[in-house]
């Protein structure tokens, strides 16, 4: 993996979002994998203001979310749907039916994480997986265990992923997550992982220099070809 560290999260912004950008004007129709949290507000909000000033447009790009709390309604202040809509899709050109999310409604839940494994399937999989990391090494929702997961699935999440979120986190405890562990991580071309603050230091440590374990979920990303990792000085702080 490739680390790239800056002074701050608006300089990560920066690049992050015109990597985005670059691979949307050279791949109009590229399929994004996108993550929710803060990590990732600056690189929406620089790629939206590239839309604006007319540098990109992102008619036919498709995307498809992470992850998404099981039982909020879609609309829900606090549900995923609506963060994405609300710091990236709303400013842009992305049509709606193009854009993916679990459904953490539906009756089957097992069900629709297959059906959400095919779709990203049949879509061609994921050109960049944008992602953050939970302060216990977490991806997406994919908390640690015992194994890698394989395939979309859904999750209890643990006390410090609730507390991590209690500012946005009214009831939900459980979430349904596109973290593949073990398949897609593989085979996805490229993989840009954001964190910033203090709070991620030991998590980012655990990633880089720790030993590959489902404890930290994001260890696996030492076996990816592509993977960058952007981090402010706070959190490359004990590397
Ligand atoms: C949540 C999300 C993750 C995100 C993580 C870190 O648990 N489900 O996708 O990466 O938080 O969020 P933040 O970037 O706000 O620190």
């Amino acid at each position: 993996m490739e680390i790239k560290i800056y002074d701050n999260a608006e300089e990560i912004g920066k690049e992050v979002g015109s990597e985005f950008v670059k691979a949307v004007n050279a791949k109009p129709g590229i399929v994004l994998g996108l993550a929710t949290g803060a990590s990732p507000i600056p690189t929406y909000k620089y790629i939206c203001e590239q839309y604006k000033n007319g540098l990109v447009s992102l008619e036919n790009v498709k995307t498809f979310n992470l992850d998404e709390y099981v039982a909020l309604p879609k609309n829900d202040k606090n549900s995923y749907y609506t963060f994405m809509h609300v710091q990236f899709f709303n400013n842009t050109d992305i049509k709606e039916e193009n854009v993916h999310f679990l459904n953490g409604n539906a009756d089957d839940v097992d069900e629709e994480c297959r059906a959400y494994d095919k779709l990203i399937k049949n879509a061609g999989g994921i050109d960049i997986q944008l992602l953050g990391v939970g302060r216990n090494g977490h991806i997406g929702f994919n908390e640690p265990s015992n194994h890698f997961t394989k395939g979309s699935f859904k999750v209890k999440l643990t006390e410090s992923t609730i507390e991590a979120n209690s500012n946005i986190l009214t009831k939900p405890h459980a979430a349904l997550c596109a973290y593949h562990g073990r398949r897609f991580y593989y085979e996805r071309e490229k993989i840009i992982l954001i964190a910033t603050g203090k709070a991620k230091a030991d998590a980012v440590k655990a990633l880089v220099d720790g030993e590959v374990s489902p404890a930290c979920p994001a260890s696996i990303l030492q076996f990816h070809r592509d993977t960058v990792i952007y981090l402010d000085k706070d959190a490359a702080s004990l590397l």
